[in-house]
């Protein structure tokens, strides 16, 4: 089920701090909260998307430490002393591409896309062992037919000197 709001507190909280987007955040949540609603619904970061809910579809990609996950399967607890990166982080010039070539249509899934992108660009040795089809393979989409992702991904690489 998709959530609209942080959810109702039902435990003891417990503080929390990170850095998000190179701010520190302190924080007080439910242990169970996750951090796709932390981010969404108490930090206000409504960049980052919820498609499944269940770890499938990419919609709701965050950097943690530099590493792409699901933000939507990890408890916000688990982000203590961390660096937590969301598409509100990314300067949308850098990612101009991705509009120009059919990649992005409704838009759910762009936010995913894009960070998953910038995980790529930040680690060009991964396209020496991987196809950039595979390693765009966690971000789902129902609409372009993923051609266009990977035109406009790639195109992007190109332009970030990739
Ligand atoms: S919403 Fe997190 S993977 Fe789909
Ligand atoms: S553009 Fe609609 S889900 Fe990807």
């Amino acid at each position: 089920m998709v959530a609209d709001s942080v959810p109702p507190m039902n435990r003891s909280p417990i503080d929390v701090a990170f850095t998000l987007n190179g701010l520190e955040v302190a924080i007080s949540i439910d242990p169970a909260e996750r951090l796709l609603d932390t981010l969404r619904y108490r930090l206000g970061m409504t960049g980052t998307k919820e498609g499944c809910g269940e770890g499938e579809c990419g919609a709701c990609t965050v950097h943690v430490d530099g590493i792409p996950v699901n933000s939507c399967l990890i408890p916000t607890y688990q982000m203590r002393g961390t660096r937590v990166r969301t598409v509100e982080s990314i300067d949308p010039a850098d990612v101009s591409a991705l509009l120009g070539s059919g990649a992005t249509q409704c838009g759910a899934c762009t936010p995913g896309v894009v960070m998953t992108a910038v995980w790529v660009w930040e680690h060009p040795e991964l396209l020496e062992s991987h196809t950039l089809r595979q390693l765009m393979a966690g971000n789902l989409c129902r609409c372009t037919g993923y051609d266009g992702i990977i035109a406009g991904v790639g195109q992007t690489l190109e332009e970030n000197g990739r």
